[in-house]
């Protein structure tokens, strides 16, 4: 399989900037529990921002660093569970904001896996030959779906979006992604119900095996999630290796999904790997879902913590339940 290169990296969070401390208004919690248990200190939440907009924003900046035009673009992936409409797709949208004429255009939902099988995904259409360069981006508003009543999970989730800009490149290359579906109903937030004025009053019940959750909110069951994190973070980053032919030691910098630093450091002991290998920004932006990945990332290439040779791999986990590993050399 063909590697890939990432020619730019960009980022955008809304500036609204929320602290534990002002969790502690509204539920029954502290900047104590919410630290020591998860790492986190701070989330950007939006005012109003809708997710297109901070996609379009990361994905301006990746463009802007990458060098090239938008033009150049033949392949654009969203990757996101807060999409502002059934449909357009986030990514026409991004498609008309950068100005591209012709370009593929798709969102996936893989959740917090979403930014790795979209660049599993855009590897593929660049092997292929289907498209020079590709711009890859995971955005979330989080806030549009966390229940704000619900301590256990309320404080645990921002918004953002980070981007980057890929093309066909050499070295080290492989990807590993799965799902258990038998985990879908840990995470869970709902759809509306199909409901028309033709049939009213005699719909059959579906039993889809997942709880009613309150009204769009999302459920997590987040004893359930971090018992599969565990496994799941170092089972990935290690059959990627395998793929790779590469150990785990031969690894610069691992950057995994944001979710909660006992993951992140469970997981660095699973694999033997000191945290000083782990990408950590979770205090500053809390779990973005599939923006979390690639905000990690654009921090590690803005403080210099990569150079060129370096092996890095990208790590996720979410609900579906889905994981993946993206390991590349730089
Ligand atoms: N403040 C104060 N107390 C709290 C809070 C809070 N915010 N939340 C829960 N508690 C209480 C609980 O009610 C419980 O009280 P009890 O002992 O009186 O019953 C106590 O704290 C311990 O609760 P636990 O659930 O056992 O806490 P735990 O240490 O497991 O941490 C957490 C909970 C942080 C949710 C953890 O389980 C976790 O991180 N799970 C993984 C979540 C995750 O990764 N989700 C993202 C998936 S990715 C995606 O797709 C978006």
């Amino acid at each position: 399989m063909k590697g890939i290169k990432i020619l730019g990296i960009g980022a955008f969070a809304p500036s609204n900037v929320v602290s534990n401390d002002d969790f502690s208004k509204i539920v029954d919690t502290s900047d104590e529990w919410i630290y020591s248990r998860t790492g986190m200190k701070k989330r950007h939440l939006s005012k109003g921002e809708p997710t297109w907009f901070l996609a379009k924003s990361a994905c301006e900046d990746a463009l802007k660093k990458s060098g090239l035009k938008a033009e150049d673009i033949d392949l654009i992936i969203v990757a996101t569970i807060t999409p502002d409409y059934f449909t357009p797709s986030m990514a026409c949208i991004i498609q008309r904001e950068l100005g591209i004429e012709k370009c593929i255009a798709v969102d996936v939902n893989a959740a917090c896996s979403g930014f790795i099988y979209g660049i599993d995904m855009a590897s593929k259409y660049i092997a292929c030959g289907d498209a020079r360069n590709a711009i890859v981006v995971g955005a979330e508003n989080l806030s549009k779906i966390t229940d704000y009543t619900d301590r256990a999970s309320c404080v645990l989730f921002g918004d953002g979006a980070g981007a980057c800009v890929l093309t066909a490149g050499e070295g080290t290359f492989a990807t590993y992604l799965g799902a258990d579906g038998s985990g879908a109903k840990f995470m869970v937030a709902r759809q509306i119900p199909p409901r028309n004025m033709i049939i009213n009053g005699d719909e059959p019940e579906f039993d889809d095996g997942i709880p009613k959750s309150k009204e769009h909110y999302l459920f997590m069951d987040g004893k359930e999630v971090y018992k599969f994190a565990i496994k799941a973070l170092p089972h990935a980053v290690e059959m990627a290796c395998k793929k790779a032919g590469i150990s785990v030691e031969d690894i610069a910098l691992i950057i995994p999904h944001q979710a909660n630093i006992r993951i992140i450091e469970t997981a660095a002991q699973r694999l033997g790997v000191p945290m000083d290998k782990m990408q950590v920004n979770i205090e500053e932006y809390g779990n973005t879902s599939s923006a979390s990945i690639p905000l990690a990332l654009n921090e590690a290439y803005e403080k210099g913590k990569v150079k060129k040779g370096d092996k890095v791999c990208l790590v996720g986990f979410g609900a579906g339940l889905t994981y993946g590993a993206v390991l590349y050399e730089i």
